[in-house]
């Protein structure tokens, strides 16, 4: 456990310059051909704690960010498991800074533009997102904002219910859409924002508002996310203290559904659960959301990135009982998508999450998944956009934020309309 405390000691004599933790890491490709490798690989991955951005599957090329420090012995690390690797980037700092001066230019570009709601040039910070819920529920009738509580630093996490009717119909499905649960993936953001735009400010699909209630939660882990804007990066995890030295819950482990079977019960690991199911104020929030509106909730989606897939329950391999309709909906949320992507970036794969990725317990769409029953929870996990800038993984190129708010919206909204053709099958009618 020499680890943690050599990395935070660094943190904190070199946080001069922004970006300067991440000074010579270097991103790694890595290439596995069995299970055992994968275990192997999962190993150095532990005993480094080091940040994955992709696992490794004997299918699919692992991404793994390593420090300066930790380089040579990560190398003779995969050498003595077999594991081929290259290096992506050499030096993500280099990454980050061309990711500041590409958002910089383009928040320049737009400053003085006529703007109806929040443009989709750049990655809007907390507080502009927090005021832009209140004026939204100023302006417009069919808009309240609600706070779901505090979040650890004591910022409230707000989220917006959109209705034609102030949610009187008991027979209306409810469809919850949450971005922002892990702080470092930005791309995120612009999906629950455009959400927004196309049913308050821009209405183009009339059935959408008058046939669903909406709630949307932008940014679901605040404190996490405003210190990837002003330290870190790369932060993943909300800032919960007093564990020790290492800080943050990963919000994605802390839900009660297999909670702590397949996880990190370390503070200082990436996936560390915490100290038990809803031991973080952000969890209860979306728990409480979910409960409350559990009977009528049609379809539940949590927004991650990256990867370009759309994942079903549940984390430990088991499959609710209608698997094939998620399934079914699910291909043909990734078709309409697909239909209208950028061609640079892949098709979008399905499948059951520890299937498609890795088992995972705690998970927030499982723990959505298990509260309403038969009907549909998904995580996406939205694509790394690697053209222009060839920027990867959670780096945002602002070319594509309105872009992954559009082509985002095109499914989510096959899977809404769904839930409301098969109501029948969900809801009992007044
Ligand atoms: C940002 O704008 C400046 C001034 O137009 C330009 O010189 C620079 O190359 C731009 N940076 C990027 C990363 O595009």
């Amino acid at each position: 456990m020499f680890k943690p405390l050599l990395f935070i000691l660094a943190t904190i004599y070199v946080a001069h310059g922004k970006h300067e933790e991440y000074d010579g890491h270097s991103l790694y490709q890595v290439r596995v051909e069995n299970a055992e490798q994968v275990d192997q690989l999962m190993n150095v991955v532990e005993r480094f704690l080091l940040d994955v951005w992709t696992y490794a599957q004997p299918e699919q090329d692992g991404l793994i960010l390593v420090s300066k420090e930790l380089k040579p012995m990560f190398e003779e690390e995969l050498k003595s498991i077999g594991v081929q690797f290259a290096i992506d980037t050499e030096n993500i700092k280099q990454k980050l800074d061309l990711e500041d001066q590409l958002l910089a230019n383009a928040s320049i570009a737009e400053a003085g533009r006529m703007q109806r709601g929040l443009s989709f040039n750049v990655i809007h910070r907390y507080a502009v997102v927090d005021k832009y819920l209140s004026d939204l529920a100023r302006q417009y009738s069919n808009v309240q904002v609600a706070s779901g509580g505090k979040s650890v630093e004591g910022r409230d996490i707000k989220y917006l219910r959109i209705s034609s009717n102030n949610f009187q119909s008991s027979n209306k499905p409810v469809v919850v859409i949450q971005s922002l649960l892990h702080a470092r993936e930005w791309v995120t953001l612009p999906v629950t924002l455009y959400a927004i735009h196309k049913l308050v400010i821009d209405v183009t699909e009339q059935d959408l508002v008058r046939d669903i209630d909406w709630v949307i939660i932008p940014i679901a882990n605040p404190d996490g996310y405003e210190f990837t804007h002003t330290r870190t990066r790369m932060w993943r995890k909300n800032r919960r203290t007093g564990m020790g030295l290492c800080i943050g819950v990963d919000l994605n482990r802390n839900f009660d559904f297999a909670w702590g079977t397949a996880s990190s019960n370390q503070a200082c690991s990436d996936t560390f659960h915490g100290p038990r199911a809803f031991s973080e104020p952000e969890t209860q929030m979306t728990r409480d959301i979910i409960n409350r509106y559990r009977s009528r909730i049609g379809l539940f989606i949590d927004v991650h990135s990256f990867g370009s897939l759309i994942l079903y329950g549940y984390g430990n391999r088991q499959l609710p009982p209608h698997s094939n309709t998620l399934q079914q909906v699910a291909v043909e949320m990734a078709k309409r998508i697909d239909a209208v992507k950028w061609p640079a970036n892949r098709n979008y794969r399905v499948g059951n999450i520890a299937q498609v990725l890795y088992q995972a317990s705690g998970g927030c769409s499982d723990f959505a998944q298990a509260r309403i029953g038969n009907k549909l929870s998904y995580t996406y996990e939205l694509p790394a956009h690697r053209n222009l800038n060839n920027m990867n993984g959670f780096l945002v190129d602002p070319a594509f934020i309105r872009q992954a708010g559009y082509e985002t919206w095109e499914g989510i909204k096959f899977a809404a309309r769904y839930v409301v053709k098969n109501r029948n099958l969900y809801f009992e009618n007044e």
